[in-house]
């Protein structure tokens, strides 16, 4: 994988728990992978399994979904030889970077997590403990989230609303890191959150979603697909009447899958009364006509589970090597966690560099006048100073000293030199070097 300067790189994180449904996928993966083929872009998706386990703690379960979801992105297109697609649990370096980011975040920040918030505002109204049944996993869910998104120094991050302040968080994280230990070494990230996809209704007409239990799994079997639409809610309407396409659960499932042609018609079909038994015909097949190779897919590849372990493993193994690896080098040399013989043998360096540098030198003499003088690296004399009534004057002088370019600037009153001038101006030099 080649990677210009100038490519942008857009990561995103999968939930693995539960099982997909076409809210998801008209929501996220959809318009994930139609952004994953922009040639402009390095994109990295990952199945955010560490993430899971803060809410799903049945093993069965953590493993079954991160097959399906695995499973479910494959067959709708991300091609794992041009996009980075891995499991967050096997790149090992997102963990030990999450340790590094905890110790530079506030805790304050953490307390304002709206996941944290939410629970313990729950358990306020309940009369219960503050934390109550809060773990350290869901206080902490920002922190390795911030670590996914600042170890590959990704540009922008595709989520939800619901996800801006996390993205938000790992800049300050990643910002606060630069500045402790002085450097540029996290790119800040930024949200990207795409108002148009379609957020779909669910059976009951409410936004699709696990938690309200209305969803129609990606992947149903044909007939429980053709049975879960008939269940959709609809008016008491009869046959012959004109219906509103407006607020219709259907009419927006349908519209998610169609063409502009196909919805206008389908509109039209809605104005003229068409009956909602023929409308959920149309529905499942508009649906099915796009589904259904997904799933010719998607149960290929579920029946092979040991090749879409292969997939995931060799995509972390390369993002480690090319990636992951030298950057955690770099961040543990950056905090301190070093080779200690090297560390020693940079300190002496580090020192030998101090003296082999000019220097000035302030005093007072035994007049109790301020002096100055300007040694050489090896201590010879280079410059001597009269002596002064304070040592702010001696020091504006040195100041001023230090600006010099050319000689004749040297030709001041208030300092004698011991030395040819382009002695004195060589050492100015080698201080101006060793500043900036
Ligand atoms: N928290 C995200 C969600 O619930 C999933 C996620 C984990 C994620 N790590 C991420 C998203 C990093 C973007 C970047 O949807």
């Amino acid at each position: 994988m080649t990677t210009p300067a100038s490519t942008t790189r857009v990561l995103t994180g999968i939930t693995t728990s539960g099982t997909p449904h076409l809210g998801n996928y008209v929501g996220a993966v959809r318009p994930a992978i139609v952004a994953s083929r922009d040639p402009g872009t390095e994109s990295f998706y990952f199945l955010a399994d560490l993430h899971s386990l803060i809410k799903a703690q049945d093993p069965a379960k953590t493993q079954r979904s991160t097959l399906e979801i695995a499973a479910t992105w494959l067959a709708a297109g991300l091609d794992p030889s041009k996009v980075w697609f891995y499991r967050q649990s096997d790149v090992p370096e997102i963990t030990e970077l999450t340790w590094y980011l905890t110790c530079v975040a506030g805790k304050g920040i953490l307390n304002r997590a709206h996941a944290y918030k939410a629970a313990v505002d729950k358990n306020r109204a309940d009369g219960e403990d503050d934390d109550f049944g809060v773990t350290a996993g869901l206080f902490m869910y920002p922190v390795l989230m911030a670590a996914d998104i600042l170890i590959f120094n990704a540009h922008k991050v595709p989520v939800g609303r619901d996800q801006v302040q996390h993205i938000e968080m790992a800049r300050d994280f990643g910002q606060r890191f630069n500045h402790i230990y002085g450097r540029e070494f996290f790119t800040l990230p930024e949200a990207s959150v795409d108002d148009n996809v379609a957020t779909l209704p669910g059976l009951d007409g409410r936004k699709m979603s696990k938690s309200y239990g209305n969803t129609i799994p990606l992947f149903a079997p044909r007939n429980e697909l053709r049975k879960l639409i008939a269940g959709i809610v609809t008016d008491s309407r009869a046959p012959g009447e004109p219906k509103d396409a407006e607020g219709s659960a259907l009419f927006q499932l349908y519209q998610a899958f169609a063409s502009a042609e196909e919805t206008a018609a389908f509109a039209g079909d809605f104005a003229s009364g068409i009956g909602w038994g023929d409308a959920k015909r149309k529905l499942f097949e508009r649906i099915d006509a796009e589904v259904a190779p997904l799933r010719e897919k998607y149960e290929a590849l579920v029946a092979k589970p040991g090749d879409i372990e292969a997939i995931l493993r060799d995509g972390a193994a390369r993002l480690r090597e090319k990636y992951a690896k030298p950057f955690l080098a770099e961040l543990r040399d950056a905090v301190g966690l070093r080779d200690l013989s090297k560390q020693a043998a940079s300190g002496k360096k580090k020192a030998a560099e101090k003296t082999a540098l000019p220097a000035f030198k302030q005093y007072r003499d035994s007049d109790n006048r301020f002096y100055f003088k300007l040694l050489d690296a090896e201590g010879k004399l280079l410059v001597q100073s009269a002596g002064f009534d304070s040592p702010k004057d001696a020091g504006r002088l040195i100041g001023v000293l230090k600006q010099v370019e050319r000689g004749d600037a040297l030709e001041t009153p208030g300092i004698e030199l011991q030395v040819p001038v382009e002695e004195v101006l060589a050492a100015l030099r080698a201080l101006r070097d060793a500043e900036t």
